[in-house]
């Protein structure tokens, strides 16, 4: 059996209606920001109870731009350093200056005490990253902290489509929230990313700045330096097929990960990151630690050639400032970050994953580190 690290999921019900929704776009000739963007904006909020969203070409464009709403330019901006580049890319792109914070091991997320070593009297913002769709505990006391110093909250919510603590939903703990619509992503629109918010202000400079700083769609007033940050209707159409497969989506990754964590219990080389109480993940990645020795590159290599099993990209292999385009931004050490990109894996989660596979990712994993083990 192959397993490969991601999987795509439209059925084909799915696919015949956005084939025919397309058709009748292009024959509109109403191409971007049209009724159907709007719909998916609408159906995005309701599945998040968020009171305002606004749709945009990916989820570096939805940081970007929340990021422009808060005025972060020229200030600090606080992001944790196992991210996706994006997270840091946006932050420069808004004009700010980037600060990069530890995080904690247990969620691969800040926390109240790794912000608060990362704050300077210059910080404007605190991007938290809810990574692999997992919201930390310490959401609130974050919050907390931030609304104290006057500093404001984003949610990087790439990751997160339908993830909530204690019933609230990922985009709802924050100034907004950014999603992105990337295909290996929960929900895709092909590219696409979304933000949402519960402050007008923010959703009304969102429409402004996704549409070259346009005071509105249809004239030629330009406002503020805006950019090419639309969604075009054909993406809103997909993106809006798509989404009403997450309760569906949820229901299954979420078996997929209780198959994972129940069978783990057996294999002692690896520890599952579980999911704090009161919360809910949509399991974008599965996260688990390995045990210190023993070699990932070998492990995946291993699960590949022999077993057929495919592990999926990791969240995130090196931190960024270990990365060399922001080498000047890296200042210190950030230990728990470096300890856990070097040394997590991603089990392979898809939206219709069968118990089948789930099981035979197990038997490998099993396999493997026995193999690597003895070969020590
Ligand atoms: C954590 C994180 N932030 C931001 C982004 C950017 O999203 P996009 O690729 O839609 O621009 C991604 C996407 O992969 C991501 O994983």
């Amino acid at each position: 059996m192959q397993v490969p690290a991601a999987r795509i999921v439209f059925p084909e019900a799915d696919r015949a209606e956005i084939a025919s929704l397309t058709s009748e776009i292009l024959a509109s000739g109403a191409l971007t920001l049209g009724a159907h963007t709007k719909e998916f904006e609408a159906a995005f909020a309701a599945a998040h109870g968020a009171p305002f969203a606004v749709a945009v070409s990916s989820g570096t464009a939805a940081l970007e731009i929340i990021l422009r709403t808060v005025e972060v330019a020229d200030a600090d901006v606080v992001v944790p350093t196992n991210t996706f580049a994006a997270t840091g890319f946006a932050v420069l792109r808004a004009g700010a200056n980037l600060i990069f914070a530890d995080v904690d091991a247990e969620t691969f997320a800040l926390s109240a005490a790794t912000v608060a070593a990362a704050l300077t009297p210059r910080t404007r913002a605190v991007v938290l990253v809810h990574i692999g769709g997992l919201i930390t505990p310490e959401v609130d006391d974050i919050r907390a902290l931030c609304d104290e110093r006057g500093i404001l909250l984003v949610e990087d919510a790439a990751h997160a489509h339908g993830s909530s603590h204690d019933g609230r939903y990922a985009g709802s703990f924050g100034v907004a929230g950014a999603f992105s619509f990337y295909p290996t992503k929960v929900i895709t629109s092909g590219e696409g990313g979304m933000i949402l918010t519960a402050d007008e202000r923010v959703r009304d400079e969102a429409v402004i700045f996704r549409d070259q700083g346009k005071a509105g769609f249809l004239g030629n007033v330009h406002i503020k330096q805006g950019y090419a940050w639309r969604m075009s209707e054909l993406h809103a159409v997909t993106g809006l097929v798509h989404l009403r497969r997450l309760p569906e989506f949820l229901d299954s990754r979420n078996a997929a990960a209780a198959a994972y964590t129940a069978g783990l219990g057996q294999i002692e080389a690896l520890e599952p990151i579980l999911v704090p109480a009161g919360g809910r993940s949509n399991y974008y990645k599965y996260l688990a630690l390995l045990r210190p020795g023993i070699d990932r590159v070998r492990l995946k290599k291993e699960l590949k050639e022999r077993h057929g099993v495919s592990l999926s990209g990791e969240v995130y292999e090196a931190p960024l400032h270990e990365q060399p385009v922001f080498e000047s931004y890296a200042r210190g050490n950030h230990p728990v970050a470096q300890d856990v990109c070097a040394r997590h894996v991603c089990l392979p989660v898809h939206s219709d994953m069968t118990a089948a596979e789930v099981d035979h990712v197990l038997v490998s994993l099993a396999s493997a580190v026995e193999a690597l083990t003895v070969a020590i």
